[in-house]
């Protein structure tokens, strides 16, 4: 008789949306007759044999709560092989048939030697970043996106009394989709992405052009992975110091910058954000007790799938050229 208990731990930057995950792995995992168990700190945690065990009145408060109840840690001895076997041994030890882990492409890396020790792994995609290949989303980015966007809302009032050029940096990592998205849904004037060269002169002039049709205020959002250099990120070097000195000097206008930096991490999750949390835990807890393993499970056009890690490791998540071009037509790219 297999073992009735399985696992879940989130890996990573925390995203909002992945309380909502580790509540829908507890009811769907009961459910289906599981015992479910959470590791606090991710694989960090796992070595350590940190298991904490679910309840009803734990569950009950933490849907619409951002961040992470089981915490997260990055872990760089889990990526040696005495720190795999440690986290091997400790699963063998509480009886573990299945492991779920919420996180980045890292995080399904870990995931994946330990599928390959024989035990039953499935990733659930989540990062504010939505850079996982095959899935259109990953639990975190439209609330993160929402953050921007209702920031910049915020910004505007001060930009329009000061009449000032905004530049805004987000958050990213090495993608554009953040910034691409909120780019479009905040009315950007200009978004800079890391996946395109950032053309400063062309940004200037359409600037000029807005400024000689009496439009007194513009809005510039700069993705963190946009050239500098990301140790730079969120410090006065960063690239968004470095595109509003060159716009400043170029329109000799007051230009400032915002740092939302890991405001984007926090908040309410949306619900757009809880329903895809609850939709991939409810799939991941499924392949679990179907005994399949080493998946991803995510969402493409609407429907959820579930993909072979191997398969989602092979690739790098790309921004959608459709996308790139709405941004062009509205000016902004
Ligand atoms: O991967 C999520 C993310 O928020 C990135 O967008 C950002 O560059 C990075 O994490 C920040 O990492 P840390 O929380 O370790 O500063």
């Amino acid at each position: 008789m297999n073992s009735r208990k399985i696992a879940v731990l989130t890996s990573g930057g925390d995203a909002p949306g992945m309380n909502a995950a580790i509540r829908a792995v507890y009811q769907c995992g009961q459910a289906m007759g599981f015992e479910v168990l959470g590791v606090e700190r991710g694989f960090h945690g796992l070595i350590k044999g940190s298991f904490v065990s679910f309840s009803p009145q734990t569950m009950d408060d933490i849907v619409h709560r951002g961040g992470t109840v089981l915490k997260s840690a990055r872990s760089e001895e889990f990526k040696t092989p005495d720190g795999l076997n440690k986290a091997w041994q400790k699963l063998k030890e509480a009886d573990i048939y299945g492991l779920i882990v919420i996180g980045g492409d890292g995080s399904f890396r870990g995931a994946q030697t330990l599928e390959e020790r024989g035990i039953l792994t499935v990733g659930i995609p989540g990062t504010i970043d939505n850079d996982i290949p095959c899935t259109d989303f990953s639990i975190g980015f439209d609330t993160a996106v929402n953050t921007i966007v209702n920031a910049v809302n915020q910004l505007r009032d001060t930009a329009l009394s000061h009449e000032r050029i905004y530049v805004v940096e987000v958050m990213g990592r090495h993608s554009g989709w953040m910034a691409l998205y909120s780019g479009i849904a905040c009315g950007a004037d200009a978004i800079l992405l890391p996946e395109l060269p950032a053309d400063l002169s062309l940004v200037c002039d359409r600037l000029r052009q807005s400024i000689l049709m009496k439009k007194t205020h513009s809005i510039v959002i700069v993705a963190e992975g946009v050239g500098g250099d990301p140790q730079a990120r969120n410090t006065e070097q960063s690239s968004a110091f470095q595109v509003a000195n060159f716009i400043g000097k170029e329109l000799n206008n007051e230009t400032r910058v915002t740092i939302l930096g890991h405001l984007q991490r926090g908040g309410n999750p949306t619900v757009a954000d809880r329903i895809l949390a609850s939709q991939l835990a409810s799939r991941a807890v499924e392949l679990i007790y179907e005994g399949q393993s080493g998946r991803m499970v995510g969402v493409q056009k609407g429907q959820v799938v579930d993909i072979p890690i191997s398969e989602v490791l092979k690739h790098k998540r790309t921004l959608d050229e459709r996308f790139i071009r709405l941004g062009e037509l509205l000016g902004a790219i």
